[in-house]
């Protein structure tokens, strides 16, 4: 019996492991698939609801990290899953996207000469400012197997000298999850909840620094979003990070009526805002992902994306953080005189988490 530990830590984590979950809940024969949650996210709204909706089990290991600057986080997840691995010497552990946890925790394992999987590799903004990108290049450096779900990973990690038997095209598991969980999202009732209907709101969500840490930066966005919401009513569930910082810059009096400000919402209810938007504002990674599999139009307030396919073939548009752009650019999708067709891309077909397990199982 093979022992294999998948790590999550963060909100965007959770959707991305549950599939793998699943597949090798198929092999519990030969498998015995453990989760660790590093409590880097650790609110009702941005862990547990995740853990609930998705039917995940609880975490085998918590190891209660919470928040903390980029340094205290990394080296506490790093000492508490030594000790883990320590007691629990698994055969290998998986670790997904390009959160803190995922560094630490790949660090500490392959040291340990513990093998590493990452499932999201090889995807690049290029923009070295981004902690995440750190996070992505130091990962897929030392780790053993090296999942990707768009073609520009694989050109990628080629570019960085990851040989050809270490890394694998294998599609989308945060779409694996979308698609399994889709009759559930046809049942939500959130629309009724916000008193919307399809088609004729905007949803926002907003979390990175460059957009929400600077006073200047976020009051413009919640000035425009304010314009925008006196047509089309604006469903706005905010980041922690970013609720702080409303609070820090004196924001809260500027949000007009039409702009609904809410705490984060469950997975379900959340997708099911996605399908039926207008038109998505965001700064997320994944949320470009998720519009462009479900035909959204979506607009992403940042100057790079690393996942370029949904701008290629999806519906996503990179329009940067110039305010005026943002401002034509919602005009231009809302009047119809920019919108993107789309299409789906490759190998997003919810068998991603499948191809995953399968290559593991064959090696491990
Ligand atoms: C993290 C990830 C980012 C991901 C995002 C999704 C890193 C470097 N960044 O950013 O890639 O897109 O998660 O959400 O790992 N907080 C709470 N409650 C929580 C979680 C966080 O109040 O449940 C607060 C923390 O106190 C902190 C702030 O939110 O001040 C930011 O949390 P942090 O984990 O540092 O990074 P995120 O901005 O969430």
């Amino acid at each position: 019996m093979k022992k294999i530990i998948s790590v999550v830590g963060a909100r965007p984590n959770f959707m991305k492991v549950a599939p793998i979950h699943f597949e090798f809940a198929k092999h519990k024969d030969i498998v015995n698939h453990l989760i660790c949650h590093t409590g880097q996210h650790y609110d009702q709204n941005m862990s547990n609801v995740f853990f609930e909706e998705l039917e995940l089990p609880k975490p085998d290991f918590h190891l209660g990290v919470g928040s903390g600057s980029h340094a205290q986080q990394t080296a506490a997840i790093m000492v508490e899953f030594e000790k883990v691995l320590n007691r629990e010497m698994p055969d290998l552990i998986i670790v997904v996207g390009d959160v803190n946890s995922t560094i630490a925790c790949s660090l500490v394992a392959r040291k340990m000469k513990i093998p590493v999987a990452h499932v999201e590799a090889g995807l690049r903004s290029f923009d070295r400012d981004m902690p995440e990108e750190i996070n992505r290049i130091l990962t897929d450096a030392i780790s053993d197997y090296l999942f990707v779900s768009e073609p520009s990973g694989m050109e990628n990690l080629k570019r960085e000298g990851i040989s050809d038997d270490r890394k694998y095209l294998v599609g989308n598991v945060m779409i694996d999850s979308l698609i399994r969980n889709l009759p559930k999202i046809e049942n939500s009732s959130i629309l009724k909840r916000f008193n919307i209907t399809r088609e004729q709101y905007i949803l926002a969500t907003l979390h990175r620094p460059i957009n929400v840490d600077n006073k200047t930066s976020l009051t413009e966005i919640l000035e425009i979003l304010n314009k925008h919401a006196q047509n089309h009513k604006i469903i706005f569930p905010v980041h922690p990070r970013t609720k702080a910082n409303f609070k820090n810059f004196d924001l809260e009096k500027i949000i007009s009526q039409n702009l609904i400000v809410c705490d984060p919402i469950g997975y379900i209810d959340f997708i099911s805002l996605i399908k039926n938007a207008a038109l998505i504002i965001t700064d997320s990674g994944g949320i470009q992902e998720e519009s462009t599999f479900l035909k959204v139009q979506c607009l992403t307030l940042r100057e790079n994306t690393e996942r370029p396919i949904t701008i290629e073939l999806g519906t996503n548009h990179l329009i940067g953080t110039n305010i005026e752009n943002i401002d034509r650019a919602i005009s231009s999708v809302l009047n119809s005189q920019q919108i993107k067709e789309g299409t789906i891309p490759p190998l997003w077909d919810g068998k991603a988490a499948e191809r995953i397990c399968n290559k593991l199982i064959e090696n491990i």
